[in-house]
């Protein structure tokens, strides 16, 4: 088993968290840290640190750095990265402008580094189930996406980085490409039209704002992000309406949800199959009330004639024999769900690096193509105001 060195750039909040979830990894030692303020911080032992990042660099022992620091500096220290030879898995966003990003995707082309972004939610065993069902169409097809996400700010105080856009990017760049990304990571399709709105509790704190993304196929997601709230009321609501279906995912780092569909054999036998669900309860189709028309309704002749087990969808005809509801749940907490992700996501790139075959879960390419949306709506936001 080759064992990989690792270096982390900055050790802040999600650095050490990164440490600590990564140490059950057997293949994995992380050997220095480099932080800005690492004479205020805690060494771990038997680790290397470094005040100036540019050191760790010349630590020929390290295989890969993972990039930790606020989203402005992921340029210059991704680039540095892969010009000294080390490989790189960096914090989204991958950068906080289109023109910084692309630069680090055309360094990792140049220096052939194996490169790839932190987007942990395409780990999550609960959101791969879910891109499996859209990816199959067991549902239908995907129209909406619509994500709601009321945040905590306490732990942000006005003059902390998240709140300067310089350093940033803003709300939807800093924090919302993880949900873009996962729309992209469900039902990957071309962007055709991105609009935003924004409010400003003051002129340095930017802290709503919403996302609208049209994508080819007729596929509309809604991104809502507000830091504003205790965290006694933190929430996030991940909607996904289907032809055939509702989900409702909860949660930033989902562990469970609802599922409302009609279903036919095959779809039942692959929801009977997946391990996070549980039915609660269901009916045949020929038994189940539609309620939304109320009796008496004058109904066609016509369409009094179909037959109840076809039924109509984003203009699709579907065959369904039942209406079924139930409910999705990990059995893990979320502290052991999000460090398994971590550790999936680190070492999706260390298996790059030993079989340059393998194809990366979270490619620079995906960072890009979510920064792009967060980049649209945030300049639209901001025109309007
Ligand atoms: N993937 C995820 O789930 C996830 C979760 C949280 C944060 N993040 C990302 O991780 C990054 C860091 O977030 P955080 O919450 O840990 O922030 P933080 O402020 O807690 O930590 C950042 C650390 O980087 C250091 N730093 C900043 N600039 C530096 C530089 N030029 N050289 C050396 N050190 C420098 C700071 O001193 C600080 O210790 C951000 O990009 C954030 O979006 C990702």
């Amino acid at each position: 088993m080759r064992v990989f060195n690792i270096g982390i750039i900055g050790y802040g909040g999600f650095g050490k968290f990164l440490h600590h979830a990564w140490k059950p990894l057997e293949n994995v030692r992380v050997v220095a840290i480099a932080d800005k303020n690492m004479d205020a911080l805690k060494v771990p032992d038997g680790v290397k640190a470094f005040n100036d990042w540019r050191a760790l660099l010349l630590e020929k022992e390290i295989d890969a750095v993972a990039i930790v620091t606020e989203p402005s500096t992921h340029e210059e220290i991704a680039m540095a990265c892969m010009e000294a030879g080390k490989h790189v898995l960096i914090e989204k966003p991958l950068a906080i402008t289109l023109p910084a990003a692309e630069r680090i995707v055309q360094t990792r082309d140049r220096t052939d580094k194996v490169a790839a972004i932190d987007f942990i939610m395409r780990f999550n065993p609960l959101l791969q189930t879910i891109q499996g069902f859209t990816q199959q169409e067991i549902f239908g097809k995907l129209r909406r996406v619509d994500v709601e996400n009321y945040a905590q700010d306490e732990q942000l105080p006005p003059e902390h980085w998240f709140w300067d856009s310089e350093r940033s990017g803003g709300i939807l760049i800093e924090h919302a490409v993880h949900f873009i990304d996962l729309v992209h990571f469900f039902a990957p399709a071309k962007i055709l039209k991105v609009n935003g709105l924004k409010h400003n509790r003051n002129p340095q704190q930017e802290d709503q704002i919403i996302a609208n993304v049209l994508y080819e196929g007729g596929l509309i997601a809604t991104h809502y992000h507000a830091f504003a709230r205790p965290g006694f009321f933190e929430i996030t609501r991940i909607k996904l309406a289907y032809d055939l279906a509702d989900i409702e995912l909860q949660g930033w780092i989902p562990l469970g949800g609802t599922l409302k569909a009609l279903v036919d054999k095959k779809s039942k036998k692959v929801l009977q199959n997946c391990p996070f669900f549980q039915e609660t309860d269901s009916s045949l189709i020929e038994d189940a009330n539609d309620e939304s028309r109320p009796k008496g309704w004058g109904i066609s002749d016509q369409a009094g004639s179909i037959h109840k087990n076809t039924v109509r969808s984003g203009g699709l005809p579907y065959e369904v024999n039942e209406i079924l509801t139930g409910n999705f749940r990990l059995k893990q907490s979320k502290q052991e769900v999000y460090a398994d992700c971590v550790r999936a996501s680190l070492s999706d790139l260390l298996k790059k690096i030993e079989n340059p075959g393998h194809s990366l879960t979270a490619s620079l390419e995906t960072g890009l193509e979510s920064l792009k949306v967060a980049v649209l709506a945030t300049e639209s936001a901001r025109s309007t105001n």
